[in-house]
């Protein structure tokens, strides 16, 4: 399943982006030195912020690397909910000696600056969540040399992917940690998420573009799954979360293995758009009436986030993570991409010895 993507790097394994600091320039350079593809996320940062990063992972290895963006976001037409949600955590800024963020930081994230930026120096592999960018953007950008991968969590955004001219879908699955890079975030599809699994083989017969499969990957059997299912690649988060060169809070790693923290949840209580977390005191408490209004919400509990950090405390921090977090494994990048080859090549052992010789008939 040979393509311009796969092409770039030996082993069907990416690294995904993880915004927040998780995604340091260290991560990315061992796992893409290891065969795999790693990333860098540009999210929540300024596109000099970005360019810095990019520099220094050029400075870390030769190899490829891909640069992820965030998609700006439309305007919401009630703001209302966004101040009634101020006044329900006001008892958190209290708690947490803080103020509120200030909803009102901005919705682009940098967006056309951090593009400018790539088409001035380009990057190998260009990934964006939360929507597909313009034609004439995917265009350019493929002029430059950079392939785009867009995220899709259904068949008809992964035929808008197709559509728009990118190289690559990549399919995320209901499991997945962190945001679900839905294109337009309508409440009313709340509980309508896809498994990854169903959603490959929907979007293996709607498009034709090379797919890189995402969500609750942890184990190599899963990529060999998913890879038979028609996927190109793997995409693993909280896999690559758990690492030490991930740049996750410590309380955070911890978290993904502690007994304490028996499930996740998708919520919007951390930025007003489906994410998956941990399921922690905040998330319960304010889940169930958080307002879709990304980013409003997520500049709101911003200083909320970084002083629960800060403390330590986990309960008031958004501790992302896919449903697969309790396999976590704390080994090292480069270590962990070895680990998931030969367990993705015993997986391929089991299904042709099933396959020839009859076992279990
Ligand atoms: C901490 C964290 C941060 C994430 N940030 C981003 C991001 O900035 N951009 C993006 O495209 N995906 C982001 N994701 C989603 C991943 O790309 C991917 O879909 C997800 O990690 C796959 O599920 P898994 O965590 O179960 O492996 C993030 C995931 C996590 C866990």
């Amino acid at each position: 399943m040979s393509s311009a993507l796969t092409d770039l790097f030996p082993y069907p394994i990416v690294q995904a982006p993880m915004a927040g600091g998780v995604s340091v320039p260290q991560l990315a350079a061992a796992v893409s030195e290891a065969g795999g593809l790693g990333f860098l996320a540009a999210g929540y940062k300024t596109a000099d912020g970005m360019y810095q990063e990019i520099k220094q992972i050029r400075g870390l290895t030769g190899r490829p690397f891909g640069v992820n963006l965030f998609m700006p976001q439309p305007e919401h037409a009630e703001t209302g909910a966004v101040e009634v949600y101020a006044h329900q955590l006001a008892g958190e800024a209290a708690w947490y000696e803080t103020e509120l963020g200030d909803p009102d930081s901005g919705r682009d994230d940098g967006y056309d600056a951090k593009l400018a930026v790539l088409l001035d120096d380009p990057v190998p592999v260009a990934s964006f969540h939360f929507g597909v960018p313009s034609a004439e953007a995917l265009a350019s950008l493929r002029r430059a040399g950079t392939l785009t991968l867009v995220t899709a969590t259904t068949a008809e955004e992964a035929l808008a992917v197709e559509r728009a001219g990118a190289d690559a879908v990549i399919v995320q699955g209901l499991e997945a940690g962190g945001h679900q890079g839905t294109h337009r975030d309508i409440q009313e599809n709340d509980g309508s998420g896809i498994g990854l699994l169903a959603l490959i083989a929907q979007v293996r017969e709607a498009v034709s573009l090379p797919l890189v499969a995402a969500g609750g990957l942890m184990r190599g059997s899963q990529i060999a799954a998913v890879l038979a299912a028609g996927a190109s690649a793997a995409q693993l988060g909280t896999a690559f979360l758990a690492t030490p060169e991930s740049g996750a809070h410590a309380v955070h790693k911890q978290a993904l293995t502690d007994p304490l923290y028996v499930r996740t949840e998708l919520t919007r209580a951390f930025s007003g758009r489906p994410a998956r977390g941990l399921v922690n005191r905040f998330l319960r408490e304010h889940g169930p009436y958080a307002p879709a209004a990304y980013p409003e919400v997520h500049h709101l509990t911003a200083p909320l986030r970084k002083a629960a950090a800060k403390a330590g405390d986990p309960q008031g921090m958004a501790l992302w993570a896919g449903q697969g977090h309790r396999l976590a494994r704390e080994l090292p990048a480069a270590e962990l991409v070895e680990v998931l080859l030969a367990e993705l090549s015993d997986a391929g052992t089991a299904l042709s010895g099933r396959l020839d010789g009859g076992e279990g008939r």
